[in-house]
């Protein structure tokens, strides 16, 4: 199959700030230099978010992770767990048509989707709340035939149960995944004939739709609430002793409204570097802003919450020390770019009217 952009592509793409804030979290992950390693996590949670990968989305996480465009492209054709084009708004049924599931119906299958959805594969239905596949064994031939919709598996499907399922699903249900004709998980369909004892006592579901049940998030589009991602390495990194502790200087308010503030608020456990605020600005002094997102790191929206929080200038940047970056840290969706991506260090440079390999980059307009 051709994998291309799709015609029909949106205007733009945008994380939700929580999956925003997951994105740089994976982003950190990575040693400087090498934060294109976090491409296909940041496909992946688009994809969760949106339902597939547009061209907005490419550039978007191509900017962030400071790479070609067509490389992410690369990425997103080559992987078929990347969908190139809009899915159904509540559910892709991705339909195993291997072997095991081919032997055991699941041409019917693929035929109840030709009837109820659409006639072609990666089509909408009509009403734009489903579309389908074929896909290359998905691991659960013992349960065959099986789809996986959103993010769980059902199996032991017959296309009556599949039929139902899909209407199910139009009326807003979701179905519990797992085996749909009475098997608890994949013993024997004549039942156990060895550790019965393990019958009684048992959770309601087999442990993986058990899971699904519990999470709840089957045909769900992710935000980024669910499940957040930990970075104790971020804070073990600012916990290493860099300043003086100030605890009069901490949470000190920005001379800008604080209610133009960004939502982060300095919390406690921001690490052991006391805050302090920097000098900040009511607006950029006479000849205009410094390009901010010559800083690399910066991004528009970024550049868009330094402003408000009172920086225009890259001497103003190049002035923070660890107490100050800490207090601008406190105030950033994600804590711990700052010094990752060498902020003050680009600043200073930049300042005297010097260059960095970023800025050079930008300069010439290869940066998206
Ligand atoms: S053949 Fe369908 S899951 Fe393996």
């Amino acid at each position: 199959m051709l994998r291309r952009l799709h015609h029909t592509q949106p205007e733009s793409f945008e994380f939700t700030p929580a999956n925003l804030a997951w994105a740089e979290g994976q982003i950190s992950k990575y040693p400087e230099g090498r934060q294109a390693s976090a491409v296909i996590p940041l496909l992946w949670r688009a994809q969760e978010q949106e339902g597939w990968i547009s061209r907005a989305a490419i550039e978007v996480i191509a900017k962030m992770l400071d790479m070609a465009q067509i490389r992410v492209l690369e990425v997103t054709s080559f992987y078929f767990m990347f969908q190139m084009q809009p899915v159904g708004s509540v559910a892709n049924f991705q339909i195993c048509g291997t072997t095991s599931c081919m032997i055991c119906g699941a041409e019917d299958l693929v035929a109840v989707c030709k009837e109820k959805i659409a006639p072609k594969p990666h089509m909408l239905s009509e009403d734009g709340k489903f579309s389908w596949e074929e896909v290359e064994c998905l691991g659960a031939c013992t349960n065959a035939p099986m789809a996986q919709i959103g993010k769980d598996f059902y199996e032991d499907l017959t296309a009556e149960r599949f039929s139902e399922i899909i209407d199910e699903l139009a009326a807003g249900q979701v179905p519990v995944p797992g085996p749909q004709n009475g098997r608890y998980a994949a013993e024997p369909l004549s039942g156990l004939t060895s550790l019965t004892e393990f019958e009684s006592g048992r959770a309601q579901y087999n442990a993986s739709a058990q899971l699904a049940v519990d999470l709840g998030d089957t045909v769900k589009r992710i935000d980024g609430t669910e499940v957040p991602l930990l970075t104790p390495w971020l804070t073990a990194k600012s916990e290493e002793p860099k300043a003086t502790k100030k605890p009069a200087a901490k949470k000190a308010a920005p001379k800008k409204a604080a209610a133009s503030a960004p939502k982060a608020e300095p919390t406690e456990d921001a690490g052991d570097v006391a805050e302090a605020a920097p000098e900040t600005l009511t607006a950029a002094r006479d000849g205009g802003a410094d390009d901010l997102k010559k800083l690399k790191g910066v991004g528009p929206k970024l550049e868009g919450v330094l402003n408000e929080l009172g920086f225009f200038h890259f001497d103003q940047v190049a002035a923070w020390g660890p107490a100050e970056i800490a207090w601008v840290d406190a105030r950033l969706s994600f804590k711990g770019r700052i010094e990752r991506d060498g902020w003050v260090e680009q600043a200073k440079q930049l300042a005297e009217g010097g260059e960095t390999a970023f800025s050079k980059k930008v300069d010439k307009g290869g940066v998206y």
